[in-house]
């Protein structure tokens, strides 16, 4: 399914490892039945007080963000809540933001940027978080009608990345939120060098295009429902391209969720490995 040796041309799907033969006719349909949102929060963000209005614009930007890539949270609409301010540490991450100066906070495989807008709602300054992931909407090409029911016109040409659809789902732009974000396969080397020197200082955020430039200056890294996408062998290179972004300095965390078990091993009913997780720290 997955070969190492894959080009930075990419005769693969770097989403969840899959084989471009991937079968999109398997694709469960999206079902509005199921809506769920953390209403109070994607209110205050998208100015929607009308709970009805509300759910209209989330099931039609959640069918857009379904057309760059189905993954199942998607379809069950953890896109429109958030999981970050559900960890314990998330009030590190808080402050950190608060009383480290110039603490950097990556938000990693960050879809369409729920978490990192609840952690900058909540006080974590902007101007020193960043958000990543693949911006493969261009490359994901055509998604027959059928896939998606009703929910939009046959064969629409789907073009944006998450990101883009984040910016519609919180009616935002990158002015009104100014947050870094980088597109990229973090497992490229071109994108992430983690044997890259480690620089005096950190990178100046505004103008930074690749992950690199990270290396050992990042306070708090946060990743959700990511590591469950991948074997073993690549979850392991994950956990080292996180220690690698990780400041040195104590206190300095990574956290987050993934699909797991209690005994390694292949997940039923998923595409990838499990195992039981513990929260990286310095
Ligand atoms: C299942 S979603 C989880 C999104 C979000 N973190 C959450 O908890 O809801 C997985 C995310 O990983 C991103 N992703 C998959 N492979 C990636 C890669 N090789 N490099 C960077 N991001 C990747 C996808 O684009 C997607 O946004």
């Amino acid at each position: 399914m997955y070969n190492e040796t894959r080009s930075e041309n990419r005769s693969y799907n770097a989403h969840a490892q899959l084989p471009t033969d991937f079968d999109l006719t398997k694709v469960t349909p999206l079902d509005s039945a199921i809506y769920d949102a953390d209403v109070d929060f994607l209110s205050t963000l998208t100015g929607i007080k009308d709970p009805e209005e509300l759910k209209q614009h989330i099931l039609k930007v959640q069918a857009d963000a379904y057309a760059v890539f189905p993954y199942p949270c998607i379809r069950n609409f953890a896109i429109s809540k958030t999981k970050i301010n559900h960890y314990p540490a998330y009030q590190d991450l808080l402050k950190l933001g608060k009383e480290r100066k110039g603490a950097i906070f990556l938000e990693l495989a960050c879809c369409v940027g729920n978490d990192i807008r609840r952690a900058v709602l909540d006080g974590f300054p902007a101007s020193q978080a960043v958000g990543t992931d693949l911006n493969a909407g261009k490359q994901t090409g055509f998604y027959p009608a059928f896939i998606l029911k009703q929910r939009l016109t046959p064969f629409r040409v789907v073009s944006k990345g998450f990101w883009d659809v984040g910016h519609m789902l919180f009616k935002s732009t990158s002015e009104t939120f100014p947050v870094k974000f980088i597109a990229g396969d973090i497992l490229q080397p071109s994108f992430f060098d983690p044997q890259a020197k480690v620089e005096d200082s950190p990178p100046d955020l505004t103008t930074l295009a690749s992950l690199t430039p990270l290396v050992g200056h990042v306070s708090a890294i946060h990743a959700s429902s990511f590591f469950h996408l991948f074997d073993e062998e690549h979850q392991l290179k994950l956990a080292h391209l996180v220690n690698a972004l990780l400041s040195p300095e104590p206190g300095s965390i990574a956290f987050g969720a993934h699909g797991g078990l209690p005994e390694k091993g292949l997940r039923v009913g998923s595409l990838k490995f499990g195992e039981t997780s513990k929260p990286m720290t310095r």
